[in-house]
């Protein structure tokens, strides 16, 4: 079996709370093994061009509170290029690292799938505040990005109060409704347009008239990013021109990628980091770890992909059948399943008991 004596750690994609967190519980069950660690700055760019630092127990203290990334992110088009992969590999050569753990989204497991093929170890960490790793229950970041959605959606509701107003609010989620379908239950939204189930604007628009007629005052209408940037503004001029409630948008975007994580991201993070080194230096290569049923296990990078493709509608059973065995096909198909259905419960229930 490889010997590890150094290990790689970065960050990619999009930032998100916890992150550091994890940065720390790697860097730590490293050092605690007898490995030495380094921290690789602007994910794959950092990589590509040798900007790496070593990391020792004192480099990682006092972070773990912090939003963003210590170890900074990137989006690296070039990674994705021979010459880009050469010029990491060589970095990896070079510095004496003998394998990555890469903390990022579906993206980033690409790359590190890539890296592998190389002969460098990879174990992925999922941090995305989308929570669109399909594998995983909870990714690192959501928590703390739907905790921030309802403390500035309660403010807004203040003033929709004061003034008698709607407001639109629409919160990140490339193509995942998870933030806007939570955080529309947490903070007693009218309505929640996620890209995961068809919305009725016309009926939309006949509750917020017979809710004004009762004497409601203020109305949310929580819309995820993933259902397209005109959707949000233009349903603001519909509602204002059929109901004549007067009707603002809020985006609240990149906000909520920051701040302080919440307990839980700290702890997800720190599970996952610690667990991601064991798997790591016990041999395990190409997997991403993830949270099931609250236990925290490892899959294969090639299983999280799929998964996500069968849960998006990116890839048919036929397809997957000719990948993998049929009790794997069977585990994705009850896996998307069960996510899909506790997904469409919660929106039934939002839709019955918000008004
Ligand atoms: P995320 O990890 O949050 O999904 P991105 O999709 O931007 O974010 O991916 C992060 C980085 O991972 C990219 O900038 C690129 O360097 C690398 N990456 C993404 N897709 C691939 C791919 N198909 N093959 C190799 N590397 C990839
Ligand atoms: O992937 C996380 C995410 O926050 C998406 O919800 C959003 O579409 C995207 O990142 C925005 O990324 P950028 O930082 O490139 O604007």
């Amino acid at each position: 079996m490889k010997k590890f004596r150094k290990i790689g750690v970065l960050t990619s994609g999009g930032d998100a709370p916890g992150m550091n967190a994890a940065i720390r519980a790697v860097t730590r069950a490293a050092i605690a093994n007898g490995v030495e660690v380094m921290g690789i700055y602007r994910g794959y760019s950092g990589l590509i061009d040798g900007d790496c630092k070593t990391l020792g127990i004192r480099d990682v203290s006092n972070i773990i509170n912090k939003g963003g990334t210590v170890l900074y992110s990137d989006r690296c088009p070039e990674f994705k290029t021979p010459e880009g992969m050469a010029k990491a590999v060589k970095t990896c050569n070079e510095l004496e690292i003998d394998g990555i753990v890469a903390i990022g989204g579906d993206g980033t497991f690409r790359g590190a799938q890539d890296l592998t093929k190389h002969d460098i170890p990879c174990v992925g960490i999922p941090g995305t505040i989308d929570n669109d790793i399909t594998s995983t229950d909870n990714t690192i970041g959501y928590d703390t990005a739907m905790n921030t959605v309802i403390d500035l959606v309660d403010k807004l509701r203040d003033t929709c109060e004061s003034h008698a107003r709607c407001n639109v609010v629409e919160v990140m989620g490339r193509g995942a409704g998870d933030i806007a379908l939570n955080t529309g239950i947490a903070a007693g939204a009218t309505a929640v347009v996620i890209p995961e189930f068809d919305f009725d604007d016309d009926a939309l628009i006949e509750k917020l008239k017979a809710a004004r007629k009762i004497g409601k005052r203020n109305f949310i209408i929580m819309v995820s990013e993933g259902v397209g940037k005109d959707y949000g503004p233009s349903l603001v001029e519909r509602i204002e021109k059929d109901t004549g409630i007067e009707t603002k948008f809020a985006r609240l975007a990149h906000i909520v990628r920051g701040g302080s994580p919440t307990l839980r991201d700290r702890v997800l993070a720190s599970e996952m980091g610690h667990f991601a080194v064991e798997k790591l230096l016990m041999g395990r290569s190409n997997i991403v770890i993830c949270q099931r049923n609250n236990k925290v296990v490892a899959r294969d990078i090639d299983y999280a992909l799929s998964l996500d493709a069968l849960y998006k509608n990116k890839i048919t059973v036929d397809e997957l059948s000719q990948k993998f065995e049929e009790k794997l096909v069977n585990d994705m198909l009850s896996h998307a399943k069960i996510r899909r259905e506790k997904m469409l419960e919660l929106y039934n229930i939002q839709k019955e008991i918000n008004l």
